[in-house]
């Protein structure tokens, strides 16, 4: 889960372009199909993951703004008792409307300097940096674009005090457990003792509820996975119909997979970059998976990844917990 922005990105770089193409590309010759979900975010999938985040079923912003906004003092107290002043750097930062209760209580007690929000999207980092300092007198913004592991490092080499990373909003459910093993192991190799990891992580529930988040009735979810064909056919010129690829969502309870699926309703062949791509009719294309955590999972992820878990919040319906690790 990100939050989006409802202003318009003007645009990617050929460099970004030529990325996307190959992504792409080389997603629909795997097997299973696949396509990148950080693609997802065009303009437009902003717009619409606004909209998701609005819908009743879509439980998960709800649950975690719950959480920080009610249980900023406590969790800022228990920061503090790691580190007495750190800075706070924000992975996919988005719009900041999560840690703004964090950041404001964090400024009230003095226990933060420094926050680095980084974001893939120029435009976001670009209002933040304009539009924070007016909203939180005091605060510090050094926004850095670019990839995750690459700005952390940035972030690292202006200066020198503790930091504390905040990856929030279920993104971590973006990856399968293995790659969301490998992310925490590469993350803590860029971190120290002394540093601190804030993740927040969708839990297991009734299984209706978490599909009923990804199948929305309105059917903006729908909109929003097809926007990624609209976006491959206006940036990559591209040709897929949408009216013959139906959205599948599926959650398994046994593993805590949810997963979202666009299905060929016939036998076609796509045209992308000028390649050819055949889909056989029924034929799956994976577009993402939102995996939910048990708590006993949480730890064990973060164990092994070398951290140390301290501490969860959660909030009042236990669907949702913002986890704090230390480095060990
Ligand atoms: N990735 C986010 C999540 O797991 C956002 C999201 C909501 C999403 N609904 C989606 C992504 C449907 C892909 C398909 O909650």
């Amino acid at each position: 889960m990100r939050t989006a922005l409802a202003y318009h990105s003007t645009g990617i770089s050929e460099k970004q372009r030529l990325a996307f193409e190959k992504d792409v590309l080389e997603g629909l010759q795997e097997v299973p199909r696949r396509l990148h979900s950080k693609y997802f975010y065009d303009a437009t999938g902003d717009a619409l993951f606004q909209q998701i985040m609005h819908c009743p079923e879509y439980y998960l912003t709800r649950c975690e703004m719950e959480i920080l906004r009610g249980q900023a003092g406590q969790i800022v107290q228990s920061l503090q008792q790691h580190a007495p002043v750190f800075d706070l750097v924000e992975l996919g930062a988005g719009d900041a409307s999560k840690s703004f209760y964090l950041l404001k209580e964090l400024l009230r007690v003095g226990a933060m300097d420094t926050y680095f929000p980084i974001d893939i999207s120029r435009n976001i980092i670009a209002q933040l940096q304009q539009s924070l300092p007016a909203k939180l007198p005091g605060l510090t913004v050094q926004g850095l674009n670019g990839e995750y592991m690459d700005m952390l490092q940035a972030a690292r080499q202006i200066t020198g005090r503790p930091k504390l990373v905040m990856f929030m909003g279920s993104s971590i459910g973006n990856f399968t457990p293995a790659e969301a093993l490998q992310f925490c192991t590469r993350l803590r190799q860029q971190l120290q003792p002394g540093d601190l990891l804030m993740i927040g992580f969708d839990l297991r529930k009734n299984p209706q509820t978490i599909l009923d988040a990804y199948n929305d009735k309105a059917g903006i979810t729908r909109a929003f996975n097809l926007n990624l064909l609209e976006r491959i056919n206006r940036e990559l010129d591209g040709d897929f119909d949408l009216s013959q690829f139906t959205h599948f969502p599926t959650y398994d309870p046994l593993t805590g997979a949810c997963r979202s699926f666009l299905v060929s309703l016939k036998e076609q062949a796509v045209h992308i970059a000028g390649k050819t791509v055949r889909f056989a009719a029924n034929e799956p294309l994976f577009m993402e998976i939102s995996q939910k955590y048990t708590v006993e999972e949480i730890n064990e992820l973060g164990s092994r990844s070398g951290f140390k878990p301290a501490e969860m919040f959660y909030d009042s319906k236990r669907w949702f917990t913002d986890v704090l690790w230390q480095c060990r």
